[in-house]
This record gives structure tokens, sequence and C-alpha cells, in this order.
């Protein structure tokens, strides 16, 4: 290295001054205790433990963590709840340890609390942030009045393949969408103040690319360039630090052949230089100590690499708790790196107000005032009904009069276990609705006759599989053919039959990958029985996931798609069935045809060779054996009535640079129900230096109306907007032809153009 001297040294002054700057809280009363603080005490705060069964067995904590709470080796607990024992747990450390340093407590409040909303991809399907807002909102209303001051939600991870059994958690495949829910999320769970006992910090994860995930595997490899990255992936993360999230995850694979744990470059120079996060970060469950199978070293190494990099606290896996000590010592780490990450701890607990009073989220009257309320009930109801997608209603099946003969069938049509959906650890599935009790309330005169008609999968070694956390999949002493002919049995005296199939909820969700994700064989096979009755067909659709139905969307059938709706779910269901709620959610995931088109969504790249007709041409970029469209595209969701559009123009022709410009489109509500529609605006930047994608989503309105009404809607595209990653990574628009398409999914058709300047 040619190292020209003065300017070396001032380099090192300038590095030394930001160390110093990073170690030094603002808050005065954080350095103080910093200052006063131990190496070991240091290293304690960045440990965070899970008593994992001791709580199901009633005891607070097991008794290593107990010891290490004394000690002052640990900096937060997750899997603790309730204010008497969260109590419990607190004072141990502040009555046992030299500074009193009060815990976290964190938790998975992933779709609700106690209150089990739908899961996330479900919810994402309502397009309603203020209703997804309101959601974040009661779950840590819930969770903050069980003690717990810390979320690990929103999952942001952008997710193109429904191999992946993650895909439930988070948002859906596209960046301005998941963009917009992160914000709302975010915003739900930390309120205005997060000294206030019923908000909480927040926890953006996985970061980073963790839906990337390659072939839907869970945990796999991930290999991504950076203009995807930034353009398409990055968004959501980057919207949650933009919201003021308190704190990141680090996700379990690697990004560009450093696992994101240990990955300097996303940790630091992406997250804080470039992003300005100020919170910390925490790894995912043992993430750090996963970094060894990886193939980066010992626990020691993996450690040192992982705190240099700038994760500041190791969930569960103890290796800063076990190694950082040796590694000040043989000089591999500063302690001043260590003061850095406790300072960004500190500073969190800090934020809550947990030095002023360590119990202020412990008041033992809360739990019977806020969880679990009538109120709450209601809006998880509400919410679930805006989550479901009307895929298809052949001969207006749906919706079914309230005085009908229905033959309600089907493995999930009396399964109360399968109800809250995967990642739902804080509900409890004996208070769900079941559908058949929905029906019974929701339309008392309607004559039902049940029959379960197949089981979820006749496999039993899936089913062992899924039933991890106890039954979900209970495959039944009778045969499937005596099944099915029950099932068609009761279809004689009905006029119409209800269907409710598809997946468990544990088919879906972490380590559930799936490499066929149709309805199981016992299920269709049933579908095909009730549909060869000739009765109008019904089917409700539940799962973790986009599935891939096209044989059961070529049948003469209704399908209503309800995801795994939550604690409501019954009486959801039913309340769209019969018509209260006309359904209004929108796909935030492209349904493929087959597992072959996979990965897939809306905004894909033109390619050299494109095949706009979608019929196979020799060398164009097309398949043999499938189209290129989807089954069904992403934004895609009927309604009970229909809506037309018309009058699309751009406010103005041209604009500058920074300058704003409005869509003006007149939406019209021409079918019988009164109902609601998202509109949708997708943009296609006709040249730019990098390749465009053939068209994003860039905005989205959901309005009420009336049957018969029409309305005159405005979106307003914004300067940034229009901008892109380019091939420097600069955050620009360039000038040129705009293409605005408006309508009621991403195959909109109605145009408009302007010219940006
Ligand atoms: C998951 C995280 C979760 C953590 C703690 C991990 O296995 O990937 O999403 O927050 O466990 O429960």
């Amino acid at each position: 290295m040619n190292l020209n001297k003065p300017y070396f040294i001032v380099f090192l002054l300038f590095a030394f001054i930001r160390l110093q700057a990073q170690e030094r809280s603002n808050i005065p009363m954080v350095q103080e205790l910093l200052d006063k603080m131990t190496l070991d005490e240091k290293i304690g705060q960045l440990n965070l433990l899970t008593p994992g069964g001791g709580v199901a067995t009633g005891s607070v904590v097991s008794k290593d963590v107990e010891e290490k709470i004394k000690a002052g080796q640990v900096g937060g607990l997750f899997g603790v709840s309730g204010p008497n024992k969260v109590r419990v747990a607190q004072e141990l450390a502040v009555n046992n340890t030299r500074l009193k340093i009060p815990l976290l407590f964190g938790s998975d409040v992933i779709h609700g609390y106690k209150t089990t909303f739908p899961i996330p991809l479900g919810i994402s399907c309502s397009w309603d942030l203020e209703l997804i807002e309101e959601a974040a909102r009661i779950a840590a209303v819930e969770a903050t009045a069980d003690g717990i001051n810390w979320n690990f939600s929103p999952m942001v991870d952008i997710a193109r393949d429904p191999r992946w059994g993650r895909i439930a958690e988070g948002a859906g495949e596209d960046p301005y969408l998941g963009s917009a829910v992160a914000k709302a999320m975010v915003r739900g769970y930390q309120g205005a103040d997060l000294s206030d006992p019923n908000t909480m910090l927040s926890c953006v994860k996985h970061f980073a690319l963790y839906g990337a995930s390659q072939a839907g595997r869970d945990y796999h490899t991930v290999d991504m360039g950076k203009i995807k990255m930034f353009n398409q992936y990055l968004p959501p993360y980057k919207a949650a630090v933009d919201a003021g999230v308190a704190s990141v995850m680090s996700s379990f694979n690697d990004v560009d052949g450093i696992p994101a744990t240990g990955n300097k470059w996303l940790l630091t120079d992406l997250l804080r230089d470039r992003w300005g996060f100020t919170g910390f970060v925490v790894s995912d469950y043992t993430s750090l100590n996963e970094m060894i199978p990886h193939g980066l070293g010992s626990l020691q190494d993996v450690s040192a690499l992982s705190l240099k990099a700038g994760l500041d606290m190791d969930m569960v896996g103890e290796g800063f708790l076990s190694t950082l000590k040796k590694s000040v010592k043989e000089g591999r780490v500063m302690e001043e790196e260590i003061t850095q990450a406790c300072r960004r701890v500190l500073e969190a607990k800090h934020k809550l107000g947990l030095f002023d009073n360590p119990y202020r989220y412990l008041d033992s009257n809360r739990p019977k005032r806020d969880i679990l309320t009538p109120e709450h009930r209601q809006f998880a109801r509400e919410i679930a009904a805006r989550s479901f997608v009307l895929l298809k209603n052949h001969n207006t099946i749906l919706p079914i009069k309230k005085n009908a003969k229905v033959a309600l069938v089907g493995p999930l049509a009396d399964s109360r276990k399968n109800m809250l959906g995967t990642w739902a650890p804080t509900g409890n599935p004996d208070l769900a609705v079941t559908v058949i009790e929905g029906f019974k309330k929701v339309a008392p005169d309607a004559i039902i006759s049940y029959a379960k008609g197949a089981n979820i999968t006749d496999d039993k070694e899936l089913a062992k599989k899924v039933n991890v956390f106890g039954p979900r999949v209970v495959i039944d002493q009778r045969s499937p053919e005596v099944m099915i002919k029950e099932a068609v049995d009761a279809t004689k005296s009905s006029d119409v039959v209800v269907a409710v199939v598809g997946e468990a909820s544990e088919m879906s969700g972490e380590s559930a990958s799936r490499t066929d994700i149709s309805i199981p064989e016992s299920q269709k096979k049933l579908i095909r029985a009730l549909v060869a009755t000739g009765k109008p067909v019904a089917l409700v659709l539940m799962s973790g996931r986009p599935l891939t139905i096209a044989e059961e969307y070529d049948l003469p059938v209704a399908l209503l798609q309800v995801w795994h709706s939550g604690v409501e779910a019954g009486n959801a269901i039913a309340d769209v069935v019969f018509g209260d709620y006309n359904p209004s959610g929108k796909l935030t995931t492209t349904w493929p045809r087959n597992v072959g088109q996979i990965p897939i969504y809306h905004s894909v790249k033109n390619t050299g060779r494109p095949n706009p007709k979608d019929r196979f041409e020799k060398f164009k970029s097309n398949y043999l054996d499938a189209p290129n469209s989807p089954l069904l595209p992403f934004g895609h969701g009927l309604s009970y009535t229909h809506f037309e559009y018309s009058n699309l123009a751009a406010e103005k022709s041209e604009i500058s640079q920074n300058e704003s410009i409005t869509i003006n489109v007149t939406v019209t509500n021409k079918g019988n129900f009164d109902g609601e529609e998202v509109v949708q605006l997708y943009l296609r930047d006709v040249i730019r230096s990098i390749t465009p994608p053939v068209r994003q989503l860039k905005g989205f309105k959901k309005v009420f109306l009336k049957k018969g009404e029409s309305q005159d809607i405005t979106l307003t595209l914004k300067p940034a907007d229009l901008k892109f990653y380019n091939g420097a990574l600069e955050f620009v628009s360039e000038p040129g032809e705009f293409e605005v398409f408006v309508g009621t999914d991403s195959n909109c058709s109605l145009k408009t153009l302007f010219m940006l300047k």
C-alpha cells in the first residue's frame, strides 16, 4: 500500500473521531451509565434469550436464564408474557444486577396478539393502509398490556416464490405496496411516543432479501445483483427505517456471499451510513451461530465478524456472551465496538422509558381491560372480510341467500385449529370461530348440512410434519370414498354447495416450503365429485400462499380466497358468503398456472424477445407447454358488483424534474351492489439507462361507490415515483416518456402518457 503519511494521519484522526462519536450517547443518562459499565456488563446487554418451555409449564424463566439475568448477562428476553411473569423476570434484572438495567421483552406479534387477525399476506390484500395501521395499533395495545415492549414485526420481505412458506408473513411481491404497508405497521406499533405504555419498539425483518431464498426453500442461499436489490427488494426495509423503526433483524440468508448477520456492507454501509438508521440490530434466532455451517469460521470468528459488521444483539445463540471478551483480549475486537452496540441497546430501553420505570408495561389490570375486547374482535372480523379475494364467480353463485339450503363440506369447514394461520404463537386457536359456526350465526334461517368430505391430506407423513404445534391435519378413520359419498349425499337436498378446502395452517410459514403448491389430491377428488353433482359450487379456499389452482379455476365454480383469517374467520367468511360484506380484496402476489412459472410477478422486464401475444412463437421468450401469463395477475380481485373506468387523463402532458403530476380517472359502479374498488396505477418508464420493467405499481386508492355511482378519482405521482436506482445506484429519474395505466388489476389497459423534461 502506498501510504502518503500526512493524509494517512488525517485519515486515522477522522476514523478515531467517528468511532468516538459512535461510542458516546447523546442521551446524558445513557452516557453516564455506559461510563460506569464493565466490559462484562456491556456484553451482557447484547444477549437476547428465550426461556422456551419454562413459560409454557408455568415457571417464569428456566434455571440458567434466571442465573444469567442475575449475573447481568442478559439484555432482553422473548417468550415471556403476562404482567406478573414479566415482572418476576424484570425484578431479577433490576434487583440483582449492579447497575439495575431493565430488560427488553420481545415477542413475535405477527398478525394480532391474542385477537388474531388474518395472516399478513391476507391483510395486505385489503390494500387499506388505515386498516393495516389500526391492526398494528390494536396488536400493540394488546401485547403491551401483556408486558411486551418489543415486537419482531413487520416482516417486509418481498416474496415472488409461493413455494416459500414464509410468503404468508409479508405483504407480497411488490416494493411500492410493501413499502406503504411497512410504514403503516411501524406507525401502528410505535405510535407517536415510544414511552407511552401502549406503544412498543418495532423490529423490521428479515434484513435483507430473505424472500428471495433460492427455489423457495427456507434458509436457502440468496444471490442477487445490486440493481435488483435496490429497485425491487430493499425499498420496504428502507421505508420502515424512514418511518423511524427502532430495530432491525438480520436475516438467515447470505447477501452477496456473506450472511446478513455478519455483513458489514448491509448492516453498516447501507443501513446506517446510507439510510441513516440509528436504532439497534438484532440477529435472527441463532443466525450468528449459523454462520459456522455457512462456512465462515468458528463461533469466536463469526461473533467478532458480526459485531464489527454492525450487529448489536445476539438472539439466543450466546456467541457474543461466550466469545467477545476473549476477542477483546486477543485484540480481534475493540472494546469501543462493544460499547457502541451496548449504547444502541440502552438507547432503545431509554426510548421505552424503562429507566424511569422498568415496570411501566406491567399493569396487571390491563390484560382484562385491553385484550380480546369485543371491539377488537369486531375489528378482526372486519379486517378478515376485507382480506378475502373473490377470484372467480361463475354464474354469480356468490353471494348465497340467507335462507338457502347449503351443503357445507370440506376438511376446513369445521376446523378450529386451522383458523389462526401460521406464526400466531400468541393467539389461542380454541377461541377461533369455525366456518360452520359463522354460517349458523350469520344465516340462522339457512338449512345447513355438513360433511367433512375429505382429509386435508391423506399423506400420513405430511400430516405428521404439519402437526408439530398440535393437530392441524386429522386423518379420518373412514375411507376417502366413504367421506366423499357422505359429502355428495349432503348436496342432494341442497340448493348450493360451499366447500371449504385448501392448506392446513402449518402447511405454510417458517420451514414449510412446498415444491407442489396445488390443493392436495384428497381434496381435489372431493371437488371433482361435488362439481359432478351439477349443483352450484362455491369453493372457499384457505391457504398461506398462492396455490396452483388451474384445474379448479377451469371448473364452473365460485372461488373465494380467504387465507387463514384469524380468530373471527368463520364469522367473516359467512359475512362475505351471505353478502353482508361485498368482497374488495385484491391479490398482492401473482398466482402462477404451475410451479414451472415461478418466480412470477407483474413487474417483469420485457426481454429482447418479448411475446405479448401469449401464444408460443419459436425464438421468442416463452414456454412450449404454458403461456407466459399467470393464472391470476397481481391486483386481481372481483366484487359482487363491477366497476368501469373511463376518462383517464394526465393533468399535464409534460412535467419537469421534481414536479408532481396528477392522473384523473372516472370510476363507475355498474352493478347491483354497493362496493369498494382498489383503483390501481401502473407506470412504464419507456426508455431509460437500465432496462425498465414493463410496468410497476406506483399508486392506488381504495374507494367506496354506491351502486350506480360515478366518482372522479385523482392519483398523484410524486417525483420519487418516477425515480429508480441507476447503474451507479443513484436514485434518479431520467427524461422521456412515461406510460400510465389505470384500472382494476395489473393487466389494465386504459392508458395515458406524459413526458418528463
Ligand atoms: C424467525 C423470526 C422470529 C424469530 C424469533 C426466527 O426463527 O425467523 O422471524 O422473529 O424466530 O421467534
